[in-house]
């Protein structure tokens, strides 16, 4: 990490200009009198860019991998490799205006793994974006695999794009993308459970050479946990501004808003960033399936030098940092880019758009080890008849659930049956709260944790249903230790064999605790 950042943390500047200061009010009223004048934002049944193309601020920039973003949009969405061959295929729609067609994709994947290669720009400016190359900061990056985050949307089992470490996305050869000053906005449906605070989990406009080429050439949004002007408030994560060299939640970098705590581990989160490229940006943020959005900081551009003028280069990232520092983590549904500033109108007919569009609805199936099918795990053991398995603070347990316990009980006590990520005739288990964390073994303890693609994270998390070896319900073998099942033992949740060397491998009621009962769901 540059060492020029960290001297800007420890020594923000925190008065500005009393010209800056009657400039930026003048930008704001400017702006509200252009917003009365504008086109005013198209019905909610308008997909995001028809909305901005009404508001007079096209997207220059849409990328998903869940959905259209315009109603007329029939093309692919993106292009997944397979391991298997090396061939490509494009993933499109089920239908003009509406969800990703993943059976071709789990089709043209099947009996092996698919890395995704490209993610196509749904407007006219073709601002495709594939996998980054080397930057000032990070090596060539690898591609997310295709079956890592799969999601409901809209009652359509679809996949998100699950980045990891040493995982990003570019297109330094754009069209239409704001340089040097122009305006631009901006949002991604990125979650709030698979996140973390190194640099720099972004989606928006970059430098075009990958490198690190000054305070304000980026304007993307970021998210994460990563606080790095302090004061942060709260646990995060926090839309912030990546302006370059700094993560800004204000024009001083630090946030000036107390009560910006951060989304905490909301599923599904929409973030926004818009910025006039002269003296004024905002940050908003909303929870993509319930409500409205909430600006958390709007006003003047950092007060360092380099970024009132901004001077944007124009490429794409998503993923990581400008100068490909991959450090990060994140979840991407979908983004874009505008050209102008966007009304709030706009950025508020777009969010109920995303809002009903239906991210992490029921999958319509439950009870049942059927692929889609979403359950709860019982204990069968006479001690543990109304235990669930549940995750707690990353790991697997089991604990009571009833009717009367917490939605947040009942949801970490709530899986979605996947096919088997290294075996599809067996199963593997999602998080229903965590879109994306599977349940999979580390040292024979069971744990929530994000699929990172690699081999033995798919083995770690698959297993294959037997008849309960108590001759109830079913029990679990695992897919690369056959002869260890998923078993409690003390309330927590191992792989056990029928007696060996660990404690839980005790043969007391080894074949009761090793048969569940495969239940309706506490969260469907
Ligand atoms: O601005 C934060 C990060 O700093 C940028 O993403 C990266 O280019 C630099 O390391």
């Amino acid at each position: 990490m540059p060492v020029f950042p960290r001297l800007l943390r420890s020594c923000p500047r925190r008065l500005r200009s009393a010209a800056l200061s009657v400039l930026a009010t003048l930008a704001t009223v400017a702006a509200l009198v252009v917003g009365v004048g504008a086109p005013q934002a198209a019905a909610a049944s308008s997909l995001p860019c028809d909305v901005y193309a009404a508001a007079g601020t096209p997207c220059v920039a849409a990328h998903s991998l869940v959905r259209a973003l315009y109603s007329s949009y029939n093309g692919s969405l993106y292009q997944v490799k397979r391991a298997s061959d090396g061939a490509t295929a494009n993933i499109g729609l089920l239908s003009a205006g509406g969800y990703a067609n993943a059976a071709a994709q789990d089709s043209f994947c099947s009996g092996t793994t698919c890395i995704i290669t490209e993610i196509y720009d749904q407007s006219p400016r073709h601002n495709h974006l594939t996998v980054e190359g080397a930057g000032g900061a990070g090596a060539a990056d690898v591609g997310a695999p295709a079956d890592a985050l799969p999601v409901t949307v809209g009652g359509h089992q679809v996949y998100g794009l699950e980045i990891s470490a040493g995982m990003g996305y570019r297109d330094n050869s754009t069209s239409g993308v704001a340089v040097n000053g122009q305006a631009e906005g901006m949002y991604m449906v990125t979650s709030g459970t698979h996140v973390n605070g190194s640099c720099c989990f972004d989606y928006g406009n970059a430098e075009t050479n990958n490198k690190d080429t000054g305070n304000g050439h980026m304007d993307a949004i970021n998210f994460g946990t990563e606080c790095w002007f302090s004061p942060c408030y709260g646990q995060g994560p926090w839309v912030q501004a990546d302006l370059e060299n700094g993560l800004f939640q204000s024009d001083a970098g630090y946030s000036k808003n107390t009560s910006n705590t951060g989304t905490g581990p909301l599923p599904f989160v929409t973030a926004l960033l818009k910025n006039n490229g002269q003296n004024h940006f905002a940050l908003k943020y909303g929870n993509a399936q319930n409500g409205g959005l909430t600006t958390t900081y709007s006003g003047g551009e950092p007060t360092a030098s380099g970024y009132s003028p901004m001077h944007q280069e124009g490429a794409i990232v998503l993923g990581t940092g400008g100068d490909n520092s991959n450090g990060s983590i994140g979840s991407f549904f979908e983004g874009v880019m505008t050209s102008g500033i966007p009304t709030d109108a706009a950025d508020n007919a777009v969010q109920a758009d995303i809002v009903s569009a239906g991210y992490g609805g029921p999958t319509g199936s439950t009870g049942t080890l059927n692929a889609g099918s979403e359950i709860s795990l019982r204990a069968t053991t006479s001690c543990c008849t109304t235990d669930y398995i549940r995750h707690q603070n990353n790991a697997a347990v089991i604990s009571p659930v009833a009717s009367g316990s917490s939605s947040l009980d009942k949801n970490d006590a709530t899986w979605i049956v996947r096919r088997g990520l290294a075996d599809s005739s067996c199963v593997s288990f999602e998080s229903r709260n965590y879109p994306g964390d599977f349940l999979r073994h580390f040292d024979y303890r069971l744990y929530r944790q994000p699929m990172d693609g690699t081999s033995q994270f798919r083995s770690d998390a698959t297993f294959c249903p037997q008849t309960g070896k108590s001759g109830t319900g079913t029990s679990f073998a695992s897919y690369n230790y056959p002869t260890k099942y998923l078993r409690h033992y003390n309330s927590n949740v191992y792989l056990a064999s029928n007696g060996g060397s660990n404690a839980w491998d005790s043969s007391t009621s080894w074949s009761n605790d090793v048969s569940w009962a495969v239940s309706s769901p506490w969260a469907p």
